[in-house]
C-alpha cells in the first residue's frame, strides 16, 4: 500500500502548503480536520499537526484526540501544533510580549538533532503567532531558539515527537524544506517513491480493478482536468470510456473543432454534440448573470443526459474533480464546524441519472494534474491552457446573449490570445480573455463617424483563482493588440484594459 503522511488541520491558512511541500518530496499525504482523524492504517508513516488561527488558551480551542498517535508514530507539531503539544501535557503558553509575524532568525540550533540536520544557526524562519511557549513540560528539550522566542523548537525525550514554532512550509523559512525532509525521510522513513509515473501506474491498476468491464461516461470540456481524467481512464478501460464534448456555442473561436480533433488524435472515443441552438434559445432575452448561469447549467445537464442515455448500460460518471475541491477544511471562524468547498463539477447533477461517480484526480493539486498529464505524454499545448469558465463567453458578454455578439467576442478573444502566444506572453499569464461591454462609443474611422462596441481585455496572474492581480502587459503589446482588434473586428471601435485586482473585482465580469 502507498505510504502516507497524515496532516491534521486546525484551520491554518498554510495547511495546504504543508501538503504541497510534502508532495514535492515525492511523498503522498492527506489533509484531514483535527476532529475527524481517519482510521490509522499500517501505511501511515507519520503525522503533522498544522498551525491555527486559534489560541490554545481559548475556551473552545481545537483539541485533537492523539491517543493512538502521540508516542506511537512520528509526530511533528507546527506552530499551534507545537503549542498544543506543550500546553496539553503541562507546559505553559502565554500571550507573546512581542507578537512575532514574519521573518526571524534562529539564534540557537542543536544541529546534532536529527530534525535539524543541515539547518544552520542564523537560518531565516517564518513566524506567525500571538502566543509563545513559556515553559515546557518535563522531558521536553529545546532544540532551537530565536532572539525573541526561546522555545522555537523542541522534542520529547523517548518519543518520536517533535515540534517547531515557525512555519517550515513557507518559502521564507529558508531551510524549511530541509527540516521537513529530515522529519519525513530520516525520522518517518518515507521512501519518496510517489511520482507522477507511479501515480499513473497505481491509478490505472486501481481503475481497472474498480471498473472491470463497466461503461463510463465523461463530459470533456477541453480543460486540463477533464482531459487528464479521460486519458487515465482510457488507459484503464479503453473503449468502455465514452466521452461527450458539448458545443454550447459559447466556446472560443474554432475551439470545438480544434479540441475535438486533438481528442480523436489521442484515441479517445468522443461524441461531439452541436447544441449551439439549444443554448442560444434558452439564453434568449436573459441579461441577469445568475439567470444566464442557471440556464446554461440546465441546458448542459439536459444535453449530457440525452447523450448518456444513448450509451447502453452505462454505470459510471467520471469527473475531473481535483483535491482543492474536496479538502474539507476547518473553518477559520472556529469550532468543529467544517466548511466543505462545493464540488464545481458535481453541482446540479440530477439524482435520476443514478450513475456512480469516479474521480481519479481527486487527490491531486492542479500542478500535479499537469505533471501527471505530462507523464502520460500530453502536449504542453493542452496542459498549459488557461482556465476557461464553464459558462464560457456568456459571462464575458455583459447583458443578453446573441449569436452575433458571440461571433464578435470570439474574434476579439482570438486576436488577444493569439497575440499573447505570438509575443511569448501566454505562459506568463494565468488567465486572459476579453469582455464585450453593453455600451457603444463614438469613434472615427477614415472620415467617418462610428458608433460601435467597446471591449475590455483582462489578463491576470494568480495561483488558484481565489485572488488575482492584473498583469502588467507591455504597452507596446497592448498598443498592437488594440490596433489589431479595431482593424480586424467589425463592430468594435474601442479597446480598454482592465487594471483591477481580485479582490475587490472578480476575474470574470459577470
Ligand atoms: P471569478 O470571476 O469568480 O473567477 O474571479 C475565478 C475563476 O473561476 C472561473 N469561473 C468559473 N468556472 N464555472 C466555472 O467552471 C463558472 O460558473 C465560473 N465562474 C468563474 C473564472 O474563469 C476564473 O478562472
Amino acid at each position: 500500500m502507498q505510504e502516507k503522511i497524515l496532516i491534521l488541520d486546525f484551520g491554518s491558512q498554510y495547511t495546504q502548503l504543508i501538503a504541497r511541500r510534502v508532495r514535492e518530496l515525492n511523498i503522498y499525504c492527506e489533509i484531514h480536520p483535527y476532529n475527524k482523524i481517519p482510521e490509522l492504517t499500517d501505511n501511515l508513516k507519520g503525522v503533522i499537526l498544522s498551525g491555527s488561527p486559534h489560541s490554545v488558551r481559548e475556551e473552545n480551542a481545537p483539541i485533537p484526540n492523539l491517543e493512538n498517535i502521540k508516542g506511537k508514530l512520528p509526530l511533528l507539531g507546527v506552530c499551534y501544533g507545537a503549542q498544543h503539544l506543550a500546553y496539553k501535557f503541562g507546559g505553559e503558553v502565554l500571550p507573546s510580549k512581542i507578537r512575532e509575524y514574519g521573518r526571524a532568525n534562529l539564534s540557537f540550533v542543536d544541529d546534532s538533532h536529527p530534525l535539524l540536520k543541515g539547518v544552520p544557526s542564523g537560518s531565516q524562519v517564518w513566524m506567525s503567532h500571538g502566543d509563545t511557549i513559556a515553559k515546557l513540560p518535563e522531558g521536553y528539550k529545546v532544540i532551537a531558539s530565536t532572539h525573541d522566542v526561546e522555545c522555537a523548537g523542541y522534542y520529547i525525550e523517548n518519543e518520536d515527537t517533535y515540534a517547531i514554532q515557525f512555519h517550515p512550509e513557507v518559502y521564507h523559512s529558508t531551510d524549511g524544506a530541509t527540516l521537513l525532509k529530515n522529519f519525513l525521510v530520516d525520522i518517518c522513513s518515507c521512501s519518496q517513491d510517489w511520482t507522477s509515473a507511479s501515480f499513473v501506474e497505481t491509478t490505472v491498476a486501481a481503475l481497472k480493478e474498480k471498473l472491470g468491464n463497466d461503461k463510463v461516461v465523461l463530459g470533456l470540456s477541453g480543460g486540463v482536468d477533464s482531459t487528464v481524467t479521460a486519458v487515465l481512464l482510457h488507459k484503464a478501460i479503453g473503449a468502455n470510456l465514452h466521452c461527450v464534448f458539448v458545443d454550447n456555442g459559447l466556446l472560443r473561436k474554432d475551439e470545438f473543432s480544434g479540441v475535438l480533433k486533438q481528442y480523436e488524435g489521442m484515441g479517445l472515443n468522443v461524441t461531439g454534440v452541436d447544441a449551439k441552438d439549444r443554448f442560444y434559445n434558452d439564453l434568449a432575452g436573459l441579461s441577469d448573470p445568475e439567470k444566464k448561469r442557471k440556464a446554461i447549467g440546465k441546458a448542459f445537464i439536459d444535453v449530457f443526459d440525452e447523450e448518456s442515455n444513448k450509451i447502453e448500460d452505462v454505470v459510471w460518471l467520471a469527473q475531473g474533480t481535483i483535491y482543492p475541491d474536496v479538502i474539507e477544511s476547518v473553518s477559520a471562524t472556529g469550532g468543529p464546524s467544517a466548511t466543505i468547498k462545493s464540488h464545481h463539477n458535481v453541482g446540479g447533477l440530477p439524482d435520476y441519472m443514478k450513475l456512480k461517480i469516479v474521480e481519479p484526480l481527486n487527490t491531486l493539486f492542479k500542478d500535479e494534474v499537469r505533471r501527471v498529464g505530462k507523464a502520460m505524454g500530453l502536449s504542453h499545448d493542452l496542459l498549459g491552457r488557461h482556465p476557461f469558465p464553464g459558462p464560457g463567453l456568456a459571462i464575458r458578454i455583459l447583458g443578453d446573449i446573441t449569436p452575433e455578439k458571440v461571433a464578435i467576442l470570439q474574434e476579439v478573444d482570438h486576436v488577444f490570445i493569439q497575440g499573447l502566444k505570438d509575443h511569448g506572453l501566454y505562459d506568463d499569464v494565468w488567465q486572459a480573455g476579453a469582455m464585450l461591454l453593453p455600451v457603444q462609443s463614438v469613434g472615427v474611422m477614415g472620415d467617418e463617424r462610428t458608433y460601435e462596441r467597446v471591449v475590455a481585455l483582462r489578463a491576470v496572474e494568480s495561483v488558484d483563482g481565489m485572488t488575482a492581480d492584473w498583469v502588467h502587459l507591455p504597452y507596446e503589446f497592448l498598443a498592437k493588440v488594440s490596433n489589431d482588434i479595431i482593424n480586424k473586428v467589425k463592430g468594435v471601435n474601442r479597446v480598454v484594459y482592465d487594471i483591477s485586482s481580485k479582490p475587490p473585482a472578480t476575474i470574470e465580469w459577470e
